[in-house]
Order: structure tokens, then sequence, then C-alpha cells
């Protein structure tokens, strides 16, 4: 096995991640919204479908590639965008991307990272996808779209589900606040975990270095531009708008109800992301196994269904491509690889998804990850 067997699952990093950074990191990245029932959910959801295996089937290899948007990925699982990724380990995202292109699979950059998009196109030029939150501002919208394309970015996915920002009991609690300031307890944490420390004074403090320069002035704090900064709530125009401005693929990441999804295969929206945000947003939303079995019956050759929130194994990758989604992401799980592992904790998460993908495949009697479809499902 190509990775360390001490650490075979998301579950095993997760564990060793808790101990590595500080609470308020940990939390950032693990805390849903309000009592939390919608993350569990979702982990419940992908746990109850079952699927029957075939066996009289020669599984000595299985093609784990799936092509979407007229490229070939190596497997059907990516990095989605999580904003302040460096804050959960110096300098994951560099890494993560730069992991993600030796892999060959998506990573997808968001608005609110801590990178420059222009450098982390660099470090992944061949997978790389940028997410936009879109900006209340047409002109700002319009320039950052413009950087993607400059850039050399793939695919524009556009972020739905955060019309309002969370009310997320942990990073009230933690007193994070934006800019990442130094309060006591910041202080406290960070000198009781001397590596992750070290490690981030030698990055920088982490900033959203890509927006930044959209400050309507230069004394303008991060704090009030940020709640400014998005359109309360994107509009059907504003996805036609940016439909015309993106000539490559355009995705919708948030997508849990039908005339949502009716309105991207209208708007010549070429794919969705059916996610609730990994239960960051509203604790009442569907788990989104649920949503995916409601919708993927959309999917054609011009709109490809994705999906997120909540998946922890190879084996739910391979449910959910049972379901009907072509590719899957999860955030947490690569945070809790970089978190317990650092840099190295990327291709870690990457080989224990490969690995149980590729056996959960052979052992369903399946040998090509497309091939796989709902007549496995057992219920
Ligand atoms: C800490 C954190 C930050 C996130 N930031 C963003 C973001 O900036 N943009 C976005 O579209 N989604 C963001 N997400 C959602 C992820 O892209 C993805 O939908 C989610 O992680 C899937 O759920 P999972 O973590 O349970 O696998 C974030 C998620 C986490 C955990």
């Amino acid at each position: 096995m190509n990775y360390d067997t001490r650490y075979p699952s998301i579950s095993d990093l997760k564990t060793i991640a808790k101990r590595r950074i500080p609470n308020f990191a940990f939390d950032y990245v693990d805390g849903g919204i309000d009592e939390e029932d919608g993350k569990q959910r979702n982990r419940d959801a992908w746990r109850e479908i079952e699927l029957t295996p075939r066996y009289l089937v020669d599984v000595s290899s299985a093609d784990l590639s799936t092509t979407i948007f007229g490229k070939t990925y190596s497997m059907p699982f990516g990095v989605p965008p999580v904003g302040l990724g460096n804050m959960m380990w110096p300098g994951a995202e560099i890494a993560l991307a730069t992991a993600a292109q030796k892999a060959n699979i998506p990573y997808i950059l968001s608005t609110y990272s801590t990178t420059e998009l222009e450098e982390i196109a660099k470090a992944a030029p061949d997978v790389c996808w940028f997410q936009l939150y879109v900006p209340a501002k047409i002109d700002t919208m319009k320039d950052l779209i413009k950087r993607a394309k400059d850039a050399g970015y793939h695919a524009l996915v556009i972020t739905l589900d955060i019309p309002v920002g969370a009310k997320r009991n942990r990073e009230l609690k933690n007193n994070l606040k934006l800019p990442f300031s130094m309060t006591p307890n910041i202080i406290w944490q960070s000198a009781i975990h001397p590596v992750w420390a070290l490690s981030t004074l030698k990055h920088g403090k982490p900033d959203f270095v890509n927006i930044n320069r959209y400050k309507e002035r230069p004394d303008e704090g991060l704090a009030e531009m940020l709640t400014k900064f998005n359109m309360k709530g994107v509009t059907r125009e504003r996805v036609e708008m940016m439909r015309d401005l993106w000539d490559g693929p355009l995705i919708l990441k948030g997508v849990q109800y039908e005339a949502d999804m009716k309105a991207a295969v209208d708007i010549g929206v070429d794919g969705v992301v059916i996610s609730n945000h990994g239960g960051r947003q509203l604790d009442a939303a569907p788990a989104s196994a649920v949503s995916l079995r409601q919708l993927a019956s959309y999917a054609s050759d011009s709109m490809t269904v994705m999906a997120d929130s909540g998946i922890r194994t190879g084996l739910d990758v391979v449910r959910a491509k049972a379901l009907g989604a072509s590719m899957c992401f999860s955030g947490r799980s690569f945070f809790w690889g970089m978190g317990a592992l650092g840099p190295k904790g990327a291709e870690q998460v990457m080989a224990i998804y490969r690995d149980e993908i590729d056996k959960c495949l052979k052992q369903l009697g399946c040998n090509a990850h497309e091939a796989m479809d709902a007549s496995w499902l057992a219920n």
C-alpha cells in the first residue's frame, strides 16, 4: 500500500489532527451549523446505502478514471473549495494543489483562499477549477472571472448555498475573528501547538489574499468588507450573466431543490455539485445523498452531476456513483489529512480514497468506476 498504514482511514487522521492543531482551527473545519444535526445526517445517509456484490466476474483490475467536461481524471474524487485553508495547516492550499496535480484529480480553489489564485494555477495547471462566491459588485465579479480565465482555470464553480453568513456556535465560542487576530485564546492555543505555530510564523498569518484588492478604502477592515462582498442570494440573472462571461465548464455548487436543478439545465450550466456545504449552512437541509437520489436523473451528456457533504470513504464515492454522481469531493477529509501529517497528508488522503474505491469496486464485481450504476443499489 502506498500510504502510511498507521493511519489507514480518514477517521484515524481526524484523531491525530485534533491533537496537532489548535482547537479554533479544528473547530473551524469540524463544526457545522446550529446543533450540527445536518452534518450527522449527511454521514448517516451515505451509510444507509446498500450495494449488492456480484461475483463470477474477473476483477483482477479496476479502472478508476472518470471523464468529465472533456477531461479524464485518474479517479472520481477531488479537493473541494475550503476557505482559509492555510489556517488549518500552514501552506495547505499549495500542498493540496500540488498533490492534486500529481494525482490528476480536480482541485477547486475557494474565493476565500489564503493563497492567490494565480499562484495555485501555476501549481495545478491541468486540474485547477475556481470557486466563486458571487460578489455583489458586478465589476468585482467580472474581474475575478477574468483573473480565473487569464490564469488558466478549467472550470468556474458558483457556490449558491451561502445567501447569508452562518452562525456557527463553535466559531463564536472560540472568538474566531477576521482578519485572523491574536486573541488570548488564539495565543494560548498556538503556544500549546508549537509545530503548527512555528509553521504559521514561517508562512505568515493567513489572509484573504484574493479579495483584499477589492476593498473600498485602504483602511476598510476585512470583517466589514466581507459583510458586503457577496450577493445576498445569487439570482438566476447573475448566473445567466456568468454563463455569458465564462465559456468553459460552469458548475453550480449547493443544488438540492428540483426547480434550481431545472434552472441549471435551462441556463446551460454544465454541472452541479449536490451539496449542503457539509452541514455548515442550514441544519435542516436534506442529506446530500437524499438530494442526489432525487436529482440524479437530470444527469445527461450536457449536465454532469457531482456530490459532496459527509463523504469519508472510498465506499461513499462508489455509493454516490451508484446514485448518479460522476465526481465526489470532501473538504474535511483533506483537512484532517493536512492537520495530521502536514503536506504529506494530502497524498495520504488521495491514496486512501484510491485504495478504498479500487477495493470496493472489485468487491462489488465492477471493473470500471464509470460502469457503476443504480443496478447495484440494494435499497
Ligand atoms: C472549513 C470549511 C471551509 C469551507 N469553505 C468553502 C468555501 O470557501 N467555498 C465553498 O464553496 N465551500 C466551502 N466549504 C464546503 C466544501 O467545499 C464542501 O462542500 C464540504 O467540505 C463537503 O462536506 P465534508 O467536509 O463533510 O466532506 C467549506 C467547508 C469546510 C469544512
